[in-house]
């Protein structure tokens, strides 16, 4: 296994194909599939087998039933033209290839036109563990499932629907740097709450609390730890908290936060949007994460 070192392939970190459309500033860019080496296979093929049985036990319904309608394969790496057949006409959702990161306002906005933009390398087979980047496990077996469930992609929409907002409420403050800080808080309070739900999220489910973030969905050894360890501190969530509460991306989360259904999700990100218009996001607690430059710049320019 893992044997074969290809000079192509499409691994995290050596990806020519994908290096070049960085460098030629292409963000948005296709799924050249026969570039897949035997051995990005092959970690595809590794990930799911190890993977599969935690999610029967871990994972919340709606993701089980969306690696049952998109015919997720367990042996290569899907095509992300067939995921998306299966997926568009159940909620109008398609994966987007894309060769790197995607600043904040252009990802939050892709979102509200039913787009996730995805990673397509894989991660190598030295890094099966741990990865603190995207990769298309994560995107496609992590996130994409969870995007056959209408309340959700709704709620997904309603994240793009808050970035116009937070530029729209900005738009008008003729101090530069006073509009900096405000976006930064409220970019700042976004990502939090985006991290505490749709990449850590725990639903309260008939057997106890379930996973349907997509950070521990695509983590075999977090997503046991999230829900059995004693080590970690799961309460109702609590949208003053999670606004206010530093993310750190580099260790298992000591901390995570439950909602009630989807529909209760759905609700809270219009609450996340309310006290973005009431001022109650101009001034979060500072911390991580940090916002880049890069996604500060995306939203300044969308105005
Ligand atoms: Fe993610």
């Amino acid at each position: 296994m893992f044997q074969t070192l290809t000079p192509q392939g499409l691994s995290t970190g050596h990806a020519p194909f994908v290096e070049e459309a960085r460098s030629r500033g292409d963000l948005y860019i296709s799924q050249p599939y026969d570039l897949y080496s035997e051995e990005n296979h092959e970690v595809w093929r590794a990930l799911y087998q190890r993977i599969r049985p935690r999610w029967e036990r871990y994972a919340n319904p709606s993701f089980l039933r969306g690696i049952e309608v998109l015919e997720l394969p367990s042996d290569r790496i899907p095509r992300l033209s067939e995921i998306n057949q299966r997926l568009q006409p159940l909620t109008g959702f398609q994966a987007k290839p894309v060769s790197g990161y995607v600043p904040g306002f252009l990802f939050f906005d892709c979102l509200r036109r039913r787009e996730f933009p995805t990673t397509i390398t894989i991660r190598p087979p030295d890094r099966m563990d741990y990865l603190p980047e995207p990769d298309i496990f994560h995107d496609i077996a992590g996130h994409v499932p969870m995007h056959t469930q209408k309340a959700f992609a709704d709620t997904l929409v309603r994240f793009g629907d808050c970035a116009h907002t937070a530029v729209e409420l900005t738009a008008g403050v003729r101090d530069r740097q006073e509009r900096a800080r405000r976006l930064t808080n409220i970019v700042k309070a976004m990502s939090r709450f985006f991290w505490f739900t749709v990449e850590f999220g725990l639903m309260r489910g008939p057997r106890g609390a379930c996973a349907y973030g997509s950070g521990l969905l695509s983590s075999c050894s977090e997503l046991a730890h999230a829900i059995d360890s004693p080590e970690v501190q799961r309460y109702p969530l609590q949208m003053e908290w999670v606004v206010n509460q530093v993310a750190e991306i580099d260790r298992y989360q000591p901390l995570l936060f439950i909602v009630d259904s989807f529909d209760h999700l759905f609700g809270l990100v219009d609450r996340l949007e309310r006290w973005m218009r009431e001022g109650k996001l101009d001034n979060v607690a500072p911390g991580l994460p940090d916002i880049q430059e890069s996604d500060l710049r995306s939203f300044m320019d969308a105005a």
